[in-house]
């Protein structure tokens, strides 16, 4: 099968040819059934997280040795199952997510860890889910309890978990103020009817929202969802209501930001560290019933995937450029059986 090599750690955006981290490999072995309720499913897609990006560049937590096949979520077709397999057949469409493996044409996991996808919602989109919705689910429904009277505010609301935060937020009946950089994610933010777009290339954000704030007769921020850190966080801690929340999701900006205890202290803020994968070893079935909550929407429309770019495995490199180079617009996937360019949907 065809499969995408980490062999070496480096930057993965640059070309794939002898220097680069990442190899295709054409004749990679087919992952075996390894036990009785395994199941293999042929990948139609799977999707980038930053995280992916960071773990090739060897800047991620979790640090598996080399070499090592990357990625996490994805969706397919049921392909094999094992003798003791119950509830799902060989043809079914899933989607699920692992540590690693998914950028290769077939996974083994099982069945415990899958999930339906239901009639009507497209396979490519439910590859995107997992990781960024389901973060942005814990993290919101779970975590900080958002509820239809507060204000969120995201940062890098135009990128994977940030849009997938927005339109949960959104979803809630929640206040969702976006920041987000330049001019075609601010404008696809505001046509999804964000309540205010701050688009941090131009405007003071600390300005911009506190002007949106005192228009609406609004205190403050109630919740605060980061997965970017740095300056950008110092300059949100400014805008928090008294007991507000703060999300922190991830450092997309390279700098871990540090939120003084004696602000905490004297504002009853709440900070909530959270690192979705670990749910699946404390918490077993939580992020799948967490996923299954967030695919009923899915069905229902309450929220809808966007996918900027789409591309090959032999494109992979140009993948992980859309990431680094902050290009994406929601998601960017890669696509198994698709034998055209690599494009855009923008
Ligand atoms: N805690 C968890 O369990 C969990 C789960 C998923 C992801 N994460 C973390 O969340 C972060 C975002 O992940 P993602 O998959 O959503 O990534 P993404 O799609 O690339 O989005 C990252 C966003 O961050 C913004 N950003 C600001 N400064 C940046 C910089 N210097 N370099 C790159 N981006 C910058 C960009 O927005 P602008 O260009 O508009 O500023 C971009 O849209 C990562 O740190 C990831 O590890 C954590």
């Amino acid at each position: 099968m065809e499969a995408l090599v980490c062999e070496k750690l480096g930057d993965p955006g640059g070309k794939m040819d002898e220097n680069s981290p990442i190899v295709l490999s054409k004749n990679y072995p087919i992952p075996q059934l390894d036990s009785t309720t395994a199941v293999r499913v042929r990948v139609k897609a799977t999707s980038l997280n930053y995280a992916n990006y960071l773990q090739i560049l060897g800047k991620y937590q979790e640090k598996p040795p080399l070499p090592f096949v990357p990625g996490s979520d994805y969706s397919g077709i049921v392909d094999a199952v094992g003798p003791n397999v119950s509830i799902f057949k060989v043809g079914d469409r899933v989607c699920s997510f692992a540590s690693l493996g998914s950028f290769a044409q077939f996974i083994v996991a099982d069945q415990s860890q899958l999930l339906r996808v239901p009639e009507g919602c497209d396979l490519v989109e439910a590859a995107a889910l997992p990781v960024a919705y389901g973060t942005s689910h814990v993290a919101l429904v779970h975590r900080a309890r958002l509820t239809s009277s507060q204000v969120l505010l995201v940062l890098g609301a135009a990128g994977g978990v940030g849009l997938s935060a927005v339109q949960i937020g959104k979803a809630c009946g929640a206040i969702v103020i976006a920041v987000a950089r330049g001019f075609e994610k601010v404008g696809f933010l505001k046509s999804l009817g964000v309540d205010h777009v701050v688009d941090s290339s131009k405007e003071d954000v600390t300005m911009s929202v506190k002007d949106f704030l005192k228009a609406r007769k609004l205190k403050g921020v109630d919740v605060l969802y980061d997965p970017v850190g740095g300056k950008p966080t110092k300059a949100a801690l400014k805008l928090l209501n008294w007991g507000a929340q703060i999300l922190v999701i991830g450092f997309a900006s390279g700098e871990i930001p540090v939120i003084p205890a004696n602000f905490a202290l004297v504002k009853n803020w709440t900070i909530h560290g959270l690192y979705w994968g670990s749910y699946g070893i404390h918490r077993p079935g939580f992020l799948e019933d967490s996923l299954r909550e967030l695919l009923s929407w899915m069905e229902k429309g309450l929220i809808t995937i966007h996918i900027s770019h789409i591309y090959s495995v032999s494109e992979a490199n140009l993948a992980f450029c859309a990431i680094r180079d902050r290009k994406a617009i929601g998601k960017v996937m890669i696509a198994f059986d698709d034998k055209t360019s690599p494009r855009s949907k923008l």
